[in-house]
């Protein structure tokens, strides 16, 4: 039927990968060919499609949920091999997403927030102090993945993985980049010639992560279990899990399933996070007037003790952090993109798609939209979350955490716990990158800087 655009220099067997890319950073390839894309553009890598929105106009019109619903584009589907009907990989009309969205969402309130808060400080407070005992260089997206995993684990499995004591990776963390890149690679391949022979080995490692995965969970519900469910806290996300029955309909969660939600969301809780916060840290260390600036509003909130921790409530009133946060979200949001499915026939930048086609929403290209955020959207610039900026720009033109029904459950979560960190680690100390490092990113679905460091000097703050 109709032939949608595509970059220019099309190949034959290729399709539209070019010649010297590399096959392990797609987000940052099409990144770099999106000028001058046409806003609804189609990719072929060997025999699979993808489409892609580039633009916020067209954005908006995909993140309407009346017309259009999230789609599982063949990574995701390869991930819901593992993770079935889980939160992030059901469909939305299954029955199991409306149930675990009811249940879940008071883990996510106000209040809730509230009760994760000093367990938060308190894993800040266990990065804060190896940083200060570094005696070099510190490994910040390592660093940073140790104290997110360690924080979802604390606040909402009530388990300590203790990744600060270990020297070496955590073999959960180990098996979870297993599986997203296993299981990636076996949906990339599948597409080729031939693709079904070679996506064994591949789809062996993903399987062997994911049982590596389902028995560190086990043994999380299996303590849970001994020690009878309700916690002093009160209800954590896995109490919520294991013992509530929907408040209209008495329904659960079946076993398998709560294994499945508690893999979900170790992995969803804690990966973009620390990639938010290894992002924001890599544009403050290369911008000293945005690095000032930081640090005089710890300061002004924190006053002169450098080993002040922010209370729940000061959380959100580090408003220029917050937007030095929110500006590295838009650069680098660690889950570049979504899928979008219509659900009825519906006209797209004049073609016509079917509840049967999907596409994803680019969020690199769409936060850089240049109707949006002008000549020069890849400066950085902090200053474009000033409330009146953001009020001015049209609704739909930044989305890191998804939209609508489907958005992220955890936005609040992520936001605060950030925004605790960067606060404190820009009170506590002068940091300063390696004038030899160039920004490398790693791609296993999100977005991670690998190789950055960081030199971290104890600093007197300013009264
Ligand atoms: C969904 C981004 C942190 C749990 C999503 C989606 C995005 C996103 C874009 C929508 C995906 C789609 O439409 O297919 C992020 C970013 C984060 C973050 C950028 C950090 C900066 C978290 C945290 C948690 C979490 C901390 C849990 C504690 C989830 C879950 C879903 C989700 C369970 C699926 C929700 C549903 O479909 O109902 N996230 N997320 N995320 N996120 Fe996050």
């Amino acid at each position: 039927g109709q032939r949608l655009p595509h970059p220019p220099g099309r190949r034959r067997i290729f399709g539209d990968i070019e010649r010297d890319a590399d096959p392990t950073t797609p987000t940052q390839n099409l990144l770099r060919r999106c000028e001058g894309l046409p806003e609804l553009v189609e990719f072929k890598a060997f025999r699979e499609r993808f489409v892609f929105v580039m633009s916020a106009r067209l954005c908006a019109q995909v993140c309407d949920d009346a017309t259009f619903d999230k789609a599982l584009p063949p990574a995701i589907l390869a991930l819901r091999r593992f993770s079935g009907d889980a939160l992030f990989t059901a469909f939305t009309e299954e029955p199991a997403w409306a149930l675990a969205h009811d249940l879940l969402a008071p883990a996510f309130t106000k209040p809730a927030m509230r009760g994760y808060h000093d367990t938060m400080n308190a894993v800040a407070g266990d990065l804060v102090a190896r940083w200060s005992a570094a005696t070099g260089p510190v490994d910040v997206p390592g660093d940073l993945t140790r104290m997110t995993l360690e924080t979802i684990g604390r606040t909402a499995f009530g388990h300590s993985f203790g990744t600060f004591a270990a020297q070496q990776t955590d073999p959960y963390v180990e098996a979870m980049v297993t599986l997203l890149t296993e299981s990636g690679r076996a949906a990339g391949l599948s597409t080729l010639p031939g693709g079904q022979l070679i996506t064994r080995r591949p789809r062996e490692r993903a399987r062997s992560a994911y049982d590596t995965q389902v028995r560190i969970t086990e043994g999380i519900i299996a303590d849970r279990m001994r020690t009878g469910g309700q916690r002093e806290e009160g209800e954590d996300l896995l109490g919520r899990m294991l013992f509530h029955a929907h408040e209209r309909t008495g329904e659960r969660l079946d076993r398998r399933n709560v294994v499945n939600q508690v893999l979900t969301f170790l992995t969803a809780g804690h990966e973009t996070t620390s990639g938010a916060v290894t992002f924001a840290l890599w544009h403050l260390a290369n911008d000293p007037e945005v690095m000032a600036r930081s640090q005089a509003e710890a300061d002004a909130l924190l006053g002169p003790d450098p080993t002040a921790r922010p209370t729940f409530e000061l959380v959100p009133k580090f408003r220029y952090l917050r937007r030095v946060l929110d500006e590295a979200l838009r650069l680098w949001p660690t889950a570049p993109a979504f899928g979008r499915s219509p659900r009825q026939p519906t006209q797209i930048a004049g073609y016509t798609m079917t509840p049967q086609d999907w596409l994803m929403v680019f969020l690199p290209a769409v936060h850089r939209d240049p109707a949006v955020w002008g000549p020069h959207p890849d400066r950085f610039d902090p200053d474009n979350f000033l409330p009146e900026r953001v009020r001015a720009r049209p609704a739909h033109s930044y989305l890191p955490f998804g939209t609508g029904a489907r958005a992220c459950i955890g936005r609040q979560f992520a936001l605060h716990e950030a925004v605790l960190v960067l606060a404190r680690l820009v009170h506590r100390f002068d940091l300063t990158r390696d004038p030899a490092y160039t920004l490398r990113v790693s791609e296993r679905l999100t977005l991670m800087p690998t190789g950055f460091t960081l030199t971290a000097r104890e600093r007197v703050p300013a009264s």
